[in-house]
């Protein structure tokens, strides 16, 4: 990125005082009385697998995507009177024991002004029973509303790390197109953020195939600790995923779909392959996954340019070109298309 100057922190940082650093004297800046912001949601073309420190969300290695344009979240911020944060998503009060909220009420405590309580009303623009995950656009939504309820002002870098600090995956979500998150070496993580890539593609579609609509079993957190811990596979993974970054990201450079999709496809099934080795196994596909797989394969061997990416859960992101949707739309009646460049 060579714009990013950070000074080499010492190794032994906590996020609080990272945080404290990056904020200074806007930690206590007046907030204003609200404030709202939209974040898409973003699927992986080559994956974040695997975290090389787990306070700062710093992962092994870069990941590209490509932000899913009006499916994404909504998050709009208040001040109020309280001892504790209160949370809607999609109109409903959360129990300040539910998981997000917990996870939320963390993000926000690092960063705001002592005692300061906000209600944050969340809208996932995603279909629920699309399957995507969340924690990526409601992240880079927290992110973006807080930034602008309390004046920081702070470049678009920081609020990249800053976002990952609630999930690794929200510090891509900050932009639309194609983004990348460079892994970065630093043990704050100053220099691991994102930043969007200058390539659009009118023409490139994701179509949603939902095959469960449940809440896994095993986050994508717990699933990538496991699998580190216990995948002999996995030494291959870091190798592989850097390649297949360079080889994707060369590829959107030059509108070449094929190499883009392709790549996606084969490592998507690379870092499935790590869960499955990994012990006790991690297998987020459902059998329906697989049929659906197959099907892909199947009209891709009779000549339809279609390929898929898959993340933590059982459900495929078909990828191919505007001039094969209603081909594609014949042939898996639910899908739900996305043009992520409109
Ligand atoms: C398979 O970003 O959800 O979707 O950083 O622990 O919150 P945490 O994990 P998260 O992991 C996403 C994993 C993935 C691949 C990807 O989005 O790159």
């Amino acid at each position: 990125m060579g714009t990013i100057k950070a000074s080499a922190p010492p190794s032994n940082i906590t996020v609080e005082k990272w945080v404290d650093h990056i904020l200074g004297d806007a930690k206590v800046n007046t907030p204003a009385a609200q404030a709202s912001a939209y974040a898409p949601s973003n699927i992986a073309l080559s994956k974040y697998w695997g975290k090389r420190e787990a306070s700062f969300n710093l992962p092994v290695t870069g990941s590209v995507s490509i932000s899913l344009a009006d499916h994404g979240t909504q998050t709009d911020l208040c001040i109020i009177d309280g001892p504790k944060h209160q949370v809607s998503l999609n109109g409903k009060g959360l129990d300040a024991s539910d998981g997000f909220v917990i996870k939320l009420s963390q993000w926000l405590d690092r960063v705001l002004p002592k005692n300061l309580k906000l209600g944050v009303d969340t809208i996932n623009t995603v279909p629920t029973a699309a399957g995507l995950a969340s924690s990526a656009s409601g992240f880079a939504a927290l992110t973006l509303s807080t930034n602008s309820l309390m004046g920081w002002n702070l470049p678009q870098h920081q609020l990249s790390a800053l976002a990952r600090l609630g999930s690794g995956s929200a510090s891509r979500s900050l932009w639309h197109g194609f983004v990348k998150w460079h892994a970065g070496q630093l043990p704050d993580g100053s220099d691991s953020v994102a930043n969007p890539l200058d390539h659009q593609w009118p023409d490139l579609r994701v179509g949603l195939l939902t095959v469960s609509s449940h809440t896994k079993a095993v986050s994508s957190r717990e699933g990538m600790a496991r699998t580190i811990a216990t995948s002999k596979l996995y030494k291959q993974w870091p190798q592989q995923a850097q390649n297949d970054l360079a080889t994707i990201e060369a590829a959107i450079a030059m509108g070449d779909f094929e190499t883009m999709a392709k790549t996606a496809e084969h490592n998507a099934m690379s870092m499935h392959a790590t869960m499955a080795s990994a012990w006790p196994p991690l297998i987020y596909w459902q059998p329906e996954s697989l049929s659906q797989m197959q099907k892909v394969w199947q009209l891709r061997a009779q000549g339809l340019p279609l390929y898929f990416t898959m993340d933590a859960g059982p459900n495929l992101k078909l990828l191919f070109e505007a001039k094969h949707q209603a081909d594609v739309e014949s042939a898996f009646e639910t899908v739900k298309v996305i043009t992520p460049f409109q």
